[in-house]
């Protein structure tokens, strides 16, 4: 008789967002066993804050999009720090997945000839994202998760993993706990697909919500899988500020894809001054910086924001084209945004750092270990353009369930071991802040560490925040080094909380460290004391990873582009 619960797949998935579904769905389809672990609920997923559409060149409204014109915006949208392999085939394979979706029942807004309906968003040259109003998310997670059900593939909901396990080099399991019972669980694996998303609660203003604390990023690292580029983490550009209990929830880039105007206090449309050509539908990286500075500058809305304009459309082209924001504002701000401007400012939304994988299956540099989606890096350099994301979720969830799959059958029926020590200490540690007599409230330590980064490591950085910020991280860590926890381990959040402030942690740190090493500002990470893109800085992906009980910082080349693609970047739209 096995100690703790005990389940038995080819293949786990971790995170049952459009990554981990895609991936799912995949991985069962090429004859794996396949068990997919959600944090929360099935179909509660970051995915759904993709709102305004996924981009894929299908050319339905603009006709000279294509392959070529999506990976050109993709790599200059991203600084050309992109994985030049992995923005290849994001750009030729999105519209396939796309069609593969529609296929399986989404159904997307439509052209009056009956073709996908596609609009604009910032650094996409033609209007390139497929969407359903302002719920593309929501119908992707809808329909794989229709999709997924009727694969044979076991769903654990509201189940956390804190524990990745190893037999020698090789991945063979994983250790977690049901949220609801507190009691523990074992899954023995021959691969695992990390599809856990993004990092958002460790800022203090996020579009996330509370299932996103850097957990996959975490487990890889210290699996001993390597990070890149994790300085770069998204500020999106509009997210609510008002009121303060909403602060952060995001604005759907689609109300500029369709028209929407960003104005200050003063009444001037600020972008004008920060990118003349494309204005609104600038990248996010440079929209957020406007806002940021309109606001320092003292030309900020009444509760330190830009106002967003889209009422000129009228009522029933908001009604129907933005359909959520159009509630969310009226119920959530009192706002009709029919008749008046949004308030909206910059809210951590997306990292672009992640698990450095091999773009043609997601294999991480542990055997075993997969990645796919917002926790694997190099899809989307120094910034990502919106809308790609839920087309690499497609793309690479299919590629890193098919690449799993494949491995697990490699391996056969040889038994790779979990040892039982590994899990009586994966047992121990999450149960140690029960044991302390004193000990710091994970919620104070959660408050503290937000605001550090939302200080320190936000839009604008600098050497002597950045040092300091490090200092401040140090002392959290000491003192998140001895929590204490009261009650139960039946459904007791604030024990959960200990062990997501363990992942976040990690991944602050490696923001932070990350931020530091890079001496320039390019996309997403603008540094004031190296406010240029430095070419040097630029032929590399800086990387994190173990060693011993030390987080270490480098770099490594960004892969060499063949010459027939850098020909791309000399033609003229
Ligand atoms: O603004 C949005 O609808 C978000 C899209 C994305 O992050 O890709």
């Amino acid at each position: 008789m096995e100690k703790y619960e005990t389940h038995v797949h080819d293949v786990l998935v971790i995170g049952a967002g459009g990554a981990g579904l895609r991936a799912a769905i995949e991985a069962s389809a090429r004859g794996a066993s396949v068990g997919l672990v959600c944090k929360s609920l099935l179909g509660k997923a970051h995915t759904v804050m993709a709102e305004g559409g996924i981009a894929a060149a299908l050319a339905n409204v603009d006709p000279q999009d294509n392959w070529k014109t999506h990976f050109r915006d993709t790599m200059l949208g991203g600084k050309m720090l992109n994985n030049w392999r992995m923005a290849l085939i994001h750009a030729q394979e999105a519209p396939d997945r796309v069609k593969e979706l529609e296929e399986w029942g989404a159904l997307f807004d439509r052209t009056k000839d009956g073709r996908i309906l596609q609009r604009a968003f910032g650094g996409h040259s033609w209007r390139r994202l497929c969407h359903v109003g302002d719920r593309t998310g929501l119908e992707m997670i809808r329909t794989l998760q229709e999709r997924g059900i009727h694969s044979g593939i076991d769903v654990y909901m509201e189940c956390t993993i804190t524990k990745l396990f190893k037999d020698g080099e090789r991945i063979s399991g994983a250790f977690g706990y049901w949220r609801e019972s507190g009691r523990f669980v074992v899954f023995k694996a021959k691969a695992i697909v990390l599809a856990t998303g993004g990092i958002g609660k460790v800022y203090k203003i996020t579009s996330n919500s509370w299932e996103y604390t850097g957990d996959g990023h975490a487990l890889a690292y210290e699996a001993g899988a390597e990070l890149i580029d994790m300085e770069f983490v998204q500020f999106h550009p509009t997210g609510m500020v008002w009121p303060p209990g909403v602060r952060g929830i995001l604005v759907t880039e689609a109300v500029r894809g369709e028209g929407g105007i960003l104005r200050n206090a003063k009444g001037e449309r600020f972008m004008e001054r920060y990118d003349p050509k494309r204005m609104e539908l600038s990248t996010r990286d440079v929209v957020a910086r406007a806002i940021y500075t309109e606001v320092k500058e003292g030309r900020g809305s009444p509760h330190g924001g830009a106002f967003l304009d889209i009422s000129h459309k009228g009522a029933d082209f908001i009604k129907k084209k933005l359909p959520s924001m159009y509630h969310q504002f009226l119920e959530l701000a009192d706002v009709d945004i029919t008749k008046m401007p949004m308030e909206v400012g910059p809210t951590t939304h997306y990292i672009m750092g992640g698990v450095r994988v091999d773009p043609e299956n997601g294999a991480s540099t542990v055997p075993g270990l997969f990645a796919a989606g917002e926790v694997a890096g190099g899809m989307h350099g120094a910034n990502r353009l919106g809308g790609n994301s839920l087309s690499d979720l497609l793309v690479f969830g299919r590629r890193a369930g098919w690449g799993a799959a494949e491995y697990a059958k490699e391996i056969g029926d040889n038994t790779l071991k979990i040892n039982e020590e590994d899990i009586e200490k994966a047992a121990r540690e999450l149960l140690q802040p029960f044991e302390n007599a004193d000990g710091a409230n994970p919620y104070i330590v959660h408050q503290t560490l937000q605001e550090t980064m939302q200080d320190y490591f936000g839009v604008f950085r600098v050497e002597d925040g950045l040092k300091k910020g490090l200092e401040e991280l140090e002392k959290i860590k000491r003192t998140a080094s001895r929590l204490k926890i009261e009650g139960s381990r039946l459904f007791n959040p604030g024990w959960h909380l200990c062990a997501d402030l363990k992942s976040m942690l990690i991944v602050s740190e490696a923001i932070a460290k990350s931020a530091l090493f890079r001496k320039e500002s390019r996309g997403a990470h603008s540094r004031v004391d190296y406010p240029e893109s430095d070419p040097e800085w630029g032929k590399y992906n800086t990387v994190i990873w173990r060693e011993g009980e030390e987080m270490k910082v480098g770099r490594r080349p960004v892969p060499e582009m063949p010459d027939e693609l850098k020909q791309l970047f000399t033609e003229v739209k």
